[in-house]
C-alpha cells in the first residue's frame, strides 16, 4: 500500500491513476451505451434490461445489492480522476506561474485545455443526468421502473435532447483526447503509428457519440413514441 501512495505521489504515478480510473469509466460508458441500444427493441426489452441490473447477482446477492458494488467502484474511479486532474493542474501550474511566450507543443496544450473543460461538462451533465431519469426529480412525468416511458417522454422535450447531444458530443472529444493523450503517458508515439492511434481514437469517439444520440434523436423523429 506503501509503495502504491509513493508511486502516486509522482506525476507519472497521478497519470497512470488517471489512466487507469479513466479505462473503467471508457468500459463502463461503452456498456451504457449498448445498453441503452435495447430501447429500440421495445419497452419490454429495455424495461427487463434496468430490471435486470437491479436484481443482478440473485440469489447469491440482495436486490440492488451488486448494482450498488458497481456504482461504489464508478464513485471510487470518478473520484480518482478528478482528483489526480486537479492535482497534475496545480503541478504544471506551480511549474510555471507565469505561462510560455510562444508555446511549446501547441497539440498537447489544446489537448490537455479540451480534456479539463471537457470533464468539468460532463460532471455537470451526469449530476444532471442522474436527477432526470435515475432519481427522476427534474423530469415531467417520472415513473419509476418504466425506463421506456422516462426516455420518451423526456427527449420529446427538444431542448433536453439537445443537452443531452451536445452532452454527448462532449464525452466524444473528451474520449478522443483521453485516449491520445493516454498513448502519449505510456510513450507510444512513435510517429508511423500516430495515423492509426489517431483513427482508432476517432473511430471510437464517433461510434460511442452514434450510439448515445440514437435515443434522442429517434424520439425526436417520432421513430421512439
Ligand atoms: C443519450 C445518452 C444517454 C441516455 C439516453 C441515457 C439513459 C440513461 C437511463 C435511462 C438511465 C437510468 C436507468 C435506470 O435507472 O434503470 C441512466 C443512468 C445512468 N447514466 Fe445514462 N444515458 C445517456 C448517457 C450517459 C452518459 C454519457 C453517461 C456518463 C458519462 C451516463 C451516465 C449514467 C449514470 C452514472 C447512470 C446511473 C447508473 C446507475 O443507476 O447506477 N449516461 N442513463
Amino acid at each position: 500500500m506503501r509503495r502504491v501512495v509513493h508511486f502516486y505521489r509522482s506525476t507519472v504515478g497521478k497519470k497512470v491513476a488517471m489512466a487507469a480510473s479513466g479505462a473503467v469509466l471508457f468500459f463502463w460508458v461503452i456498456a451504457h451505451m449498448l445498453g441503452n441500444l435495447t430501447t429500440f427493441q421495445g419497452p419490454e426489452k429495455i424495461n427487463a434490461y434496468a430490471e435486470g441490473l437491479r436484481t443482478f447477482g440473485e440469489p447469491f446477492f440482495g436486490p440492488g445489492q451488486v448494482l450498488w458494488m458497481v456504482r461504489l467502484v464508478l464513485i471510487a474511479c470518478v473520484a480518482i480522476h478528478v482528483l489526480a486532474a486537479l492535482q497534475l493542474w496545480w503541478l504544471s501550474r506551480a511549474a510555471r506561474p507565469v505561462g510560455y511566450h510562444n508555446p511549446p507543443h501547441l497539440e498537447l496544450s489544446y489537448a490537455s485545455r479540451t480534456l479539463r473543460w471537457g470533464g468539468v461538462i460532463i460532471f455537470l451533465y451526469v449530476a444532471y443526468h442522474l436527477m432526470h431519469f435515475t432519481l427522476g426529480t427534474v423530469h415531467p412525468d417520472f415513473r419509476s421502473g418504466d425506463v421506456y416511458h422516462n426516455l420518451v417522454v423526456g427527449f420529446q422535450a427538444w431542448p433536453v435532447a439537445a443537452v443531452y447531444i451536445l452532452a454527448v458530443g462532449a464525452l466524444g472529444f473528451h474520449l478522443y483526447h483521453g485516449v491520445w493523450s493516454t498513448f502519449q503517458t505510456l510513450g507510444l508515439n512513435h510517429p508511423r503509428y500516430n495515423r492509426y492511434r489517431r483513427a482508432a481514437a476517432a473511430v471510437i469517439a464517433v461510434g460511442l457519440f452514434v450510439g448515445f444520440v440514437s435515443v434522442p434523436v429517434a424520439v425526436l423523429a417520432g421513430v421512439l413514441r
